[in-house]
């Protein structure tokens, strides 16, 4: 059995979350790939992983979904986002940033969706990027009473137990091949 994973990555943390999800798969084989990479689409799975950048999935990342969209069909398919709302109290909107994600998968066979912990260091952003990053927080500050974005702490939150949680479950779906039932 192969599998591939895409992904992209705008500040290179979630190339190891790759890593992590795929020690964790020892059904076959399966390969990282950036989604630069050529398209290698004779195998058996598609992993699809992106991060969230202003409460949407990286549009690089969809483009690559649609182009490529002919070779996913009928292939089981497992899908992860990275996020800095995952670490947070704020973690229920990661369900819309995946709602958004499986939308350009719909009639496809997705079998396992997750949101994973991403890195998020101010200081290790571009200047346009943290002004980004600070109109959206002063927007929630002004929306919500509750979100205080003095009081988010933000820093490398990847957790490498549950990103391997994730490859353990998808090994489990290979091995017991319950994507077929
Ligand atoms: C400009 C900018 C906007 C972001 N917007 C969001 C967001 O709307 N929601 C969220 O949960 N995380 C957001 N993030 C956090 C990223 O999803 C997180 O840093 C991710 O792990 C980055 O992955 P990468 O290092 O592979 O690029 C944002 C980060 C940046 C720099």
């Amino acid at each position: 059995m192969k599998g591939m994973l895409y992904y992209d990555s705008k500040y290179g943390s979630t190339k190891q979350v790759c890593q992590w999800i795929v020690s964790e798969i020892t059904i076959g084989q399966i390969t990282i790939n950036h989604i630069t990479e050529r398209m290698k689409h004779n195998v058996d799975y598609f992993i699809i992983g992106t991060p969230i950048f202003i409460g949407k999935p990286m549009a690089s990342v969809i483009d690559f979904c649609h182009a490529n969209k002919h070779y996913f069909k009928d292939k089981p398919l497992f899908l992860f986002i990275t996020s800095w709302a995952e670490s947070t109290i704020y973690r229920d909107e990661c369900k819309k940033f995946l709602d958004m994600l499986k939308f350009h998968f719909k009639g496809h066979h997705l079998i396992l969706v997750e949101s994973l912990p991403g890195k998020l260091v101010m200081d290790k952003i571009t200047r346009k990027d943290r002004k980004i990053m600070e109109r959206l927080l002063r927007r929630l500050d002004n929306m919500s009473n509750e979100f205080q974005s003095e009081s988010i702490l933000f820093n490398d939150q990847r957790s490498e137990k549950l990103s391997r949680n994730f490859g353990r479950r998808i090994n489990e779906v290979l091995r017991d091949k319950s994507y077929l039932f």
